[in-house]
C-alpha cells in the first residue's frame, strides 16, 4: 500500500445521502457539507442514523444514493452502481479515524502495541518512530505509565483514552467518535471528554456523537440534530442548544437534559 495520504484536508461533504438495511431507509436525503477542522456534534434519539451516517464515512457501510467526499476525495458514488466505494477506499481510510462506545483494543498485546501495529504495518513506520509518537500520545492522554500494560488491566475510561490515542497514531484528518464515553461511568467520561477537548485544538475535523450535551455545547462549533434518517436542524451549537426551531430537538433535548 502507498504510504502518502490521498486525503489533504477534512472536508466531509454528504450529497443527497440514501442508505436502506433490507429495503428499510436509515438515511433519507442526507446533505452536509463539514469543513476542515470543524467540531460537530452530531445529535439525535436512539435509531436516528447517527451510527450509520458515521460509517458511511469512511465506507463501513455502502449507501444506495448520493455522493460522500472526504478531503475532496470521492469516497462513495452511488453512480458506480450497488458498491459505491471508491477503489482507493483502503487507502483513504487512513485518514479517517474511527473510535467506538466498545473500546476495541487488541486484547493479548501491550498498549504500547496497541499504539503500534497499525503505524508500522499500515504506515509503514519504522518500530522506533512508532514507538516514539505512541509515547508522546499516550502521555498527552495521561497513560504514558500504562504502556506495558494489557488492556484488561485498565479501567474502561483508561481503555477508551489508549484507543483514541491509537487512531490519533494514523493521523487521521477525519475523527469520528460514535459515544464514545457512553459505556463510562462520570469520572472515566470527564477524563475522557478531557482528552477529547484537547484533540478538538488540532484542528482536525471531529464528527461526535455524544449524549454529554455539556460537553457538545461547549466545544462543537456546529450542531446536527437527526431525526429518523435526515438533517432536522443544523446550527452553531450555542444556538442549537439555547433556541432549538425544530419540535424534535426541542423534545429530544428536553428529554436528555431532564436526565442530566
Ligand atoms: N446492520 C444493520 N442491519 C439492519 N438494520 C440496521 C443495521 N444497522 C442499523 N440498523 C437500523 O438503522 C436504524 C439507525 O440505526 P443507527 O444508525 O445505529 O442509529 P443511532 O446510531 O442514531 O442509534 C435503526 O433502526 C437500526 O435498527
Ligand atoms: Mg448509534
Amino acid at each position: 500500500m502507498k504510504n502518502e495520504a490521498l486525503i489533504h484536508d477534512g472536508t466531509v461533504s454528504f450529497k443527497g445521502v440514501w442508505k436502506d438495511f433490507g429495503g428499510v431507509p436509515v438515511l433519507r436525503g442526507i446533505d452536509l457539507d463539514i469543513a476542515s477542522g470543524e467540531i460537530l456534534a452530531l445529535l439525535g434519539q436512539s435509531g436516528s442514523g447517527k451510527t450509520t451516517l458515521l460509517r458511511c464515512v469512511n465506507g463501513l457501510e455502502v449507501i444506495q444514493k448520493g455522493t460522500i467526499e472526504v478531503g475532496g476525495e470521492l469516497i462513495q458514488d452511488s453512480a458506480k452502481g450497488k458498491n459505491s466505494l471508491s477503489s482507493d477506499i483502503a487507502q483513504i481510510r487512513q485518514s479517517i479515524g474511527i473510535v467506538f462506545q466498545q473500546f476495541n483494543l487488541f486484547p493479548h498485546m501491550t498498549v504500547m502495541e496497541n499504539i503500534c501495529v497499525a503505524q508500522i504495518k499500515v504506515l509503514g513506520r519504522s518500530e522506533e518512530i512508532a514507538r516514539d509518537r505512541a509515547r508522546s500520545l499516550l502521555d498527552r492522554v495521561g497513560l504514558l505509565e500504562k504502556a506495558e500494560s494489557r488492556p484488561l488491566q485498565l479501567s474502561g475510561g483508561q481503555q477508551q483514552r489508549v484507543a483514541i490515542a491509537r487512531t490519533l497514531a494514523m493521523d487521521p484528518r477525519v475523527l469520528l467518535l460514535d459515544e464514545v464515553t457512553s459505556s463510562l461511568d462520570p469520572q472515566m467520561t470527564n477524563d475522557v471528554l478531557r482528552v477529547i477537548g484537547d484533540v478538538a485544538k488540532d484542528g482536525i475535523t471531529l464528527i461526535v456523537v455524544t449524549h454529554e450535551m455539556g460537553f457538545a455545547r461547549h466545544v462543537a462549533n456546529r450542531a446536527v440534530f437527526m431525526h429518523e434518517g435526515v438533517v432536522a436542524e443544523d446550527a452553531p451549537a450555542k444556538e442549537l442548544f439555547e433556541n432549538p426551531q425544530n419540535e424534535n430537538t426541542k423534545k429530544f433535548l428536553a428529554a436528555v437534559l431532564s436526565h442530566q
